[in-house]
This record gives structure tokens, C-alpha cells and sequence, in this order.
């Protein structure tokens, strides 16, 4: 069976983490892996319907998001998980009880989220209609850890997706790319 394993994107609202997530499911397909995501925003439709956004709902969240991403790679397939998860220690705590985990910092410095606003959600949370927004008037604390750190405000989106396949190459998760394995040959 594959080597099942969990790629964990980590970031602010609007970093990218979705977005990689999205480029990294095409390439890895392609390379013949079995990709499941879990990205936040759906996941809170489904699984986590109902939860807020105190720490309490947001650990709630990731320990579930981890629990199911965990049975995905001990099936051999690749979870990705594309959640701001903003609380180290609970991050940790899925690294912990998780097979084959592999953390992404989506780090975008937090002025650049605000200038993309993608959902218009930071416009909000600036106003102070939406209350506990992550990285405005909630806390985000970064890995200090990370497998690998890709930048979204000075990388291509290609870019950051090579690096991520490179360093899961490296890691033994992704066998080598056939042209790579056959210019070895
Ligand atoms: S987490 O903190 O529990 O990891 P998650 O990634 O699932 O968060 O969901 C974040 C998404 O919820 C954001 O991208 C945004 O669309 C939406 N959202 C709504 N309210 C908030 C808030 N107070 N803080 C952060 N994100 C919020």
C-alpha cells in the first residue's frame, strides 16, 4: 500500500492554504496519489456545523479535521488539510496522534490578506462586525516547527506548490518523479 500521509496548511484567512490545496490535489492526482482535502470553510458545512470560532470550537474543529485526515493516510491516501487552525499547541496535538504528518506554514504577512479580501470577511472584522477574526482581533500563532514554509506575498503560486512537492519528495511520501527516476538510469 502507498505511504499515506497528511499535509497540514496552516495560515491566515486568505493566505492561500485553499488555493494550494486546490494546485496540490492536480499534481499529486497526477502523479497517481489518492487525495482527499479538508479545507475549513466546507468542513464547517459538514462535519463541524454548528461550531464557532472561540478556541474552544476551533480546537474542537481541528482535533476532528486531524481525526479524519489521520484515518485518510492510514489508508494509504493523502489528506490535506486547509484549516487557519490558529493554536499551536492543538496543531501539535494532531502532529502527535497523526501518522506521516507534514505541516505547510501558508504564510502571507497579515497587511496583504487585508488588501486581498478575497471573501470581504477582514472589511468586517476591522469594523468590528465580525467579531474574533483571526489575526485581527484573534490570536494566530505560527508553527515554529514547520516542515516547510512557503510565502504567498513574494512566491508564485507554481512556485510554492513545487516547493511543497519537492519537500515531499525529499521526505520519502512522493516517490520521485518518473522523469527525474529515469534521468537517473
Ligand atoms: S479554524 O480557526 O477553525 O481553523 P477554519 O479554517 O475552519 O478556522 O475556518 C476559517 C474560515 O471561516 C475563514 O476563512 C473565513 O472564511 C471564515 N470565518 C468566519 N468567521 C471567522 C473568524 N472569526 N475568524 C476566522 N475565520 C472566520
Amino acid at each position: 500500500m502507498a505511504t499515506g500521509y497528511t499535509i497540514w496548511l496552516t495560515g491566515l484567512s486568505g493566505a492561500g492554504k485553499s488555493t494550494i490545496a486546490t494546485e496540490l490535489t492536480q499534481v499529486l492526482s497526477e502523479r497517481g496519489q489518492r487525495v482527499e482535502v479538508l479545507d475549513g470553510d466546507v468542513v464547517r458545512t459538514h462535519l463541524s456545523k454548528g461550531l464557532g470560532f472561540s478556541k474552544e470550537d476551533r480546537d474542537t474543529n481541528i482535533l476532528r479535521i486531524g481525526w479524519v485526515c489521520d484515518l485518510v493516510a492510514r489508508h494509504g491516501g493523502v489528506a490535506i488539510a486547509a484549516a487557519i487552525s490558529p493554536y499551536r499547541a492543538v496543531r501539535d496535538q494532531v502532529r502527535a496522534s497523526t501518522q506521516n504528518f507534514f505541516e505547510v506554514f501558508v504564510d502571507c504577512p497579515l497587511d496583504v490578506c487585508i488588501d486581498r479580501d478575497v471573501k470581504g470577511l477582514y472589511a468586517k472584522a476591522l469594523s468590528g462586525e465580525i467579531k474574533q477574526f483571526t489575526g485581527v482581533s484573534d490570536p494566530y500563532e505560527p508553527p515554529l516547527n514547520p516542515d516547510i514554509v512557503v510565502n504567498t506575498a513574494t512566491e508564485t503560486l507554481a512556485t510554492s506548490v513545487a516547493r511543497i512537492v519537492a519537500a515531499l519528495e525529499a521526505r520519502g511520501y512522493l516517490p520521485a518523479a518518473r522523469e527525474a527516476v529515469a534521468a537517473l538510469a
